[in-house]
């Protein structure tokens, strides 16, 4: 037998970008690939790369630079570039960087057997169409390198929004949902192997509406619900969502459908109409609010989360406090917080930026006051009772760790025999990043 060929992933980004990195990984398999830990130790190297700020795509190419003499020692060494950045500036990217053999855009990574093939032979490969078919469709059925008990599911990729800022509807696309009898396959197989919570992925997920097993057309709710039949799958989330998707009967799931984790990632970018309007994005500040009050009467214990950017084009001083005003009125668990940044191609590029200082110090104040809350928010849950699936080992001996039904990182003095398990943890401290807890006895 000749020895397994090995394949080194990286990746960048989004949660979406850690499931096609899976899928790619799987697709290589059967070409025979293993994957390993190192770039030092691989025979292929996949950069799965992201493109929606400036500095995720610089990582590409610094990363790139630094290959150099790997390459030099290995010429061998085969070096391809997925995701959003190849899909962007796959021409770029064989030109500038000539030890790239293979670049692929998210949406053709099925051809990549096809595509190896032409490498195998010393030719260089690039393939970022938008193909008619549905690349799931030819990908591995077999999700056996799958491992621990939390797994990601794509639903639904691309998006029809076209906010201003964003490069999503051009690298990822028009929206399209996956049919559901397929993700209830897949969920199942990923339950089979052990898997008991699943993320649901979207750039829209909330905007779901793949064919449901009765030919009908089903919403995020209804395949939740449906999802949710399946014994041994103890939990659902799903993720990123836009607030005008947030239809009544999803709204509903969350009070009624218990594998439904109360947290919630609701991305509102502004707090300023203003802004709202410039960024396109079809909302106000307060059409937000009243739907988090919604969303809260349904499941009042729900954590929520956010997006927010800071120094977008136009952005007074009286627009971001319209931002942190929001902040203070929804109360959030956690936030990411970015700084404007002008990508190529978007709308809001050719405007006026605002000064780089003054965006760094909104950018420093907001992500103070979402601290706080996110502290707030940790500490509230010393005292009470959580449910944590156990998903390693902690860093000290003796530990195990894992994630609360609100997603905060929770660690317990506790035996390996309960890794892939759901147990009751009361919760004793709150650290900066994590709770810990002692086994309820
Ligand atoms: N600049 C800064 N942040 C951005 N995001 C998307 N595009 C940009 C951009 N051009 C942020 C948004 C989005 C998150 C995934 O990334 O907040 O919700
Ligand atoms: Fe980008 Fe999300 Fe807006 Fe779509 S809804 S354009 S993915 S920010």
């Amino acid at each position: 037998m000749t020895e397994a060929k090995k394949l080194y992933v990286k990746t960048y980004g989004c949660q979406m970008n850690v499931y096609d990195s899976e899928r790619m990984a799987e697709t290589l398999g059967a070409q025979g690939y293993v994957q390993v830990d190192t770039p030092e130790a691989a025979d292929m190297i996949l950069l799965n790369t992201c493109h929606i700020r400036e500095k995720a795509a610089e990582k590409l190419y610094s990363d790139l630079g630094r290959l150099k003499p790997l390459h030099e020692e290995k010429p061998d060494l085969k070096i391809g570039v997925a995701g959003c950045v190849a899909q962007a500036e796959g021409e770029e990217i064989m030109r500038r960087m000539p030890i790239v053999d293979l670049v692929v855009g998210p949406q053709t990574y099925h051809r990549l057997p096809r595509m190896m093939e032409a490498v195998d032979r010393g030719e260089r490969a690039l393939d970022t169409e938008f193909p008619e078919e549905d690349k799931f469709a030819h990908l591995p059925k077999d999700r056996r390198t799958r491992r621990g008990p939390t797994a990601f599911l794509t639903v639904q990729e691309g998006c029809d929004k076209f906010c201003s800022f964003c490069v999503v509807p051009y690298t990822r696309g028009a929206e399209v949902s996956r049919p559901a009898p397929r993700l209830l396959g897949e969920a199942r197989e990923l339950v089979e192997r052990g898997v008991r919570e699943i993320t649901l992925l979207g750039q829209n997920v909330n905007a779901y509406h793949g064919a449901g097993a009765d030919g009908s057309e089903w919403g995020l709710a209804r395949l939740v619900r449906e999802l949710a039949r399946i014994e041994g799958l103890d939990r659902i989330r799903y993720t990123t969502s836009h607030p005008n998707d947030m239809e009544d009967d999803l709204i509903a799931a969350h009070g009624e459908c218990d594998k439904l984790m109360p947290y919630l990632h609701l991305p509102v970018q502004s707090g300023s109409d203003r802004i709202l309007k410039a960024m396109n994005r079809k909302h106000t500040a307060e059409s937000y609010i009243r739907l988090i009050e919604r969303i809260r009467a349904a499941r009042p214990d729900l954590v929520l989360s956010g997006d927010f950017i800071v120094g977008f084009p136009g952005e007074t001083e009286a627009d971001f406090e319209a931002t942190l005003d929001l902040v203070r009125q929804v109360g959030y668990g956690s936030a990411y917080t970015f700084k404007y940044s002008a990508r190529p191609g978007t709308p809001a590029a050719e405007r006026a930026p605002v000064d780089a200082a003054e965006a760094d110090d909104r950018l420093q104040r907001l992500q103070a006051l979402i601290t706080e809350q996110q502290r707030a928010t940790q500490n509230a849950m010393v005292g009470r009772r959580v449910q944590v699936l156990f998903e390693k080992p902690g860093r000290m001996e003796g530990q195990i760790t894992g994630k609360s039904e609100y997603l905060h990182a929770v660690h317990v003095e506790g035996p390996e025999s309960l890794l892939g398990q759901i147990a009751a943890v009361d919760i004793l401290a709150s650290g900066p990043n994590s709770l810990a807890g002692r086994l309820a006895g």
